[in-house]
């Protein structure tokens, strides 16, 4: 029998207070599911509803990519810094401290490699394993307008219903083939048949002109790649501007990882990112901290 001595029968129900319903700060995600939402949280900061995640899967098509030769020693210093590691199952088993304890973005596609037709993927990692590894998300490449357009797109909507299933948020990365124009028209279609097909966010590139179109048009978060390695200068202000016309973060790689000081970097990235603070006053930010090491 349960000790009941001392128990008091006083209670207050705060009748005079209605529960609130607790929100949910990203954009499109309300219906969601428990499960899904507190996944999600663990990718983007509920305080500022953005992320910065650090995207280091570029092995799984391109081998030891510059920067990735050794992830131990560069990258597992960086991960206090970023909200979200996006990598391959492989290297997190391998190469990622068990202590890490903030969201895994885990590749789920793959297959050519960079001496063959890229688009032609496959699902590479079941939704089993992605649960097994305590995943926040799992993400997808999406080839719009490429030779294997519809493979990658059922690949998608595949892991889509996996994800449903079990509470798995998927990201559709939209990946621009080289003949390809990089312009909002593009991204704007792209993204939109990720967000429709049910995506519960989506990874796109910055474009220049009518960005803040993409982001409107899109009716979940969306994060930008980094792209290929610029100077600090621009990369941080790509990401203020991104900010500005509504991504909710990046998904950046090669622009911290190849920078001159990545650890830098990444803190500057991540003050424009949750702070908005401005591209000059962030570069220098990065170059204090660069010069204090
Ligand atoms: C493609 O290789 C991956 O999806 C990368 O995670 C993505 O392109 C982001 O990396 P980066 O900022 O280097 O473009």
């Amino acid at each position: 029998m349960a000790d009941t001595d001392g128990m008091t029968d006083s209670h207050d129900y705060y009748l005079d207070i209605p529960q609130k319903d607790p929100g949910y700060p990203l954009k499109g995600c309300h219906a969601l599911d428990w499960g899904m939402k507190n996944r999600l949280t663990n990718i983007f900061n509920p305080k500022t509803g953005r992320t910065v995640m650090l995207a280091v899967d570029h092995g799984y098509f391109m081998g030891p990519t510059t920067g990735l030769e050794r992830i131990d020693l560069t990258i597992n210093p960086l991960l206090p810094y970023a909200d979200t590691l996006m990598c391959t199952r492989g290297i997190l088993r391998s190469t990622i401290p068990a202590t890490f304890n903030k969201g895994v973005v885990l590749r789920a596609s793959g297959g050519p490699s960079i001496l063959s037709e890229l688009s032609d993927e496959r699902i590479a990692v079941n939704m089993e394993d992605a649960i097994r590894l305590n995943s926040s998300a799992v993400a997808v490449q999406v080839f719009i307008g490429g030779e294997f357009e519809t493979t990658s797109v059922h690949n998608m909507t595949r892991l889509v219903d996996a994800g449903n299933r079990y509470g798995m948020p998927v990201l559709g990365v939209t990946a621009v083939g080289k003949q390809m124009a990089r312009d909002a028209k593009y991204m704007r279609l792209a993204t939109r048949i990720c967000a429709e097909l049910g995506c519960s966010y989506v990874k796109t590139y910055y474009v220049e002109k009518d960005f803040e179109t993409v982001t409107a048009a899109c009716p979940v978060p969306i994060v930008i790649a980094g792209g290929k390695k610029q100077p600090e200068l621009d990369a941080l202000t790509m990401a203020y501007n991104a900010i500005q016309q509504g991504a909710a973060g990046v998904d950046m790689g090669r622009n911290i990882f190849q920078s001159d000081a990545p650890a830098a970097m990444i803190q500057a990235v991540s003050r424009v990112v949750h702070e908005e603070m401005k591209p000059q006053e962030a570069f220098d930010y990065y170059e204090t901290l660069k010069n204090e090491k």
